[in-house]
């Protein structure tokens, strides 16, 4: 079985707890790696710059309907990760982003639940009708996870991700609508047995 998890709106102290894991290079390793000053970067906004920015840079992150951002927590209340769909909508499509911030559950399954939790929202609730992911190469378990939750591969972006000075190309994988409850179907089976 999977774990549980939740997605929930992120709160000041998911923000300050994710700043903590970026901190940590073995995270921002396989994220964005750290920017020319040192400081790590992240997917859409600076956590340190929100945290500081006052209610209006706060709600111009987090309100808003083209950039959906999600804490993750695991069954037993923790905060683990953190979810995101960019939402392209006069395409009906997503770009989403999962980071599951707590190295110590990496390869526990949390980040497939917490995809399937991102992806339930975007197809289900949000009604999109693809959804994909922009993966760099050095990026061996994102790969890996896209590609077993039945991500197809679209393209081969060319310099997409820079990191320690140097651009890497990086791989696009999309699910469609029509694709994903076949996919998750067969994910889920697979872990009950
Ligand atoms: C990528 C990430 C979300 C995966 O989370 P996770 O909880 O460790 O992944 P899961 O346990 O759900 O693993 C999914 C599959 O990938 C495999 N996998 C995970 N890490 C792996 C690794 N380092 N090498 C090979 N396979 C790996 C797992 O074994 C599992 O396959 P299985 O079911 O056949 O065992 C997590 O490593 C992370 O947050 N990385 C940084 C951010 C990132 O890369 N996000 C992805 C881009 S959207």
């Amino acid at each position: 079985m999977f774990p549980e998890v939740t997605l929930t709106t992120p709160t000041r102290e998911d923000v300050q707890r994710l700043a903590e894991w970026l901190n940590d290079s073995e995270v921002n390793e396989v994220w964005y790696g750290v920017g020319d000053d040192g400081k790590p970067l992240h997917a859409s906004y600076t956590p340190e710059a929100v945290l500081n920015g006052g209610p209006e840079a706060w709600t111009h992150v987090f309100n808003d309907d083209n950039r959906i951002i999600f804490s993750i927590y695991s069954e037993s209340g923790e905060h683990i990760g953190e979810g995101q769909l960019l939402v392209e909508w006069p395409l009906l499509e997503a770009q989403a982003y999962l980071l599951v911030g707590r190295k110590d559950l990496w390869h526990h399954h949390y980040g497939t639940s917490g995809m399937i939790g991102l992806l339930d929202h975007a197809f289900n609730t949000l009604g999109l009708h693809r959804v994909w992911v922009d993966i760099p190469e050095y990026n061996e378990p994102g790969m890996h996870m896209a590609r077993h939750m039945g991500f197809v591969l679209e393209g081969k972006l060319r310099k997409t991700h820079r990191k320690n000075n140097e651009w890497f190309d990086s791989d696009a994988l999309g699910l469609l609508a029509e694709e994903y409850p076949r996919r998750r179907a067969r994910l889920l089976k697979t872990a009950a047995s």
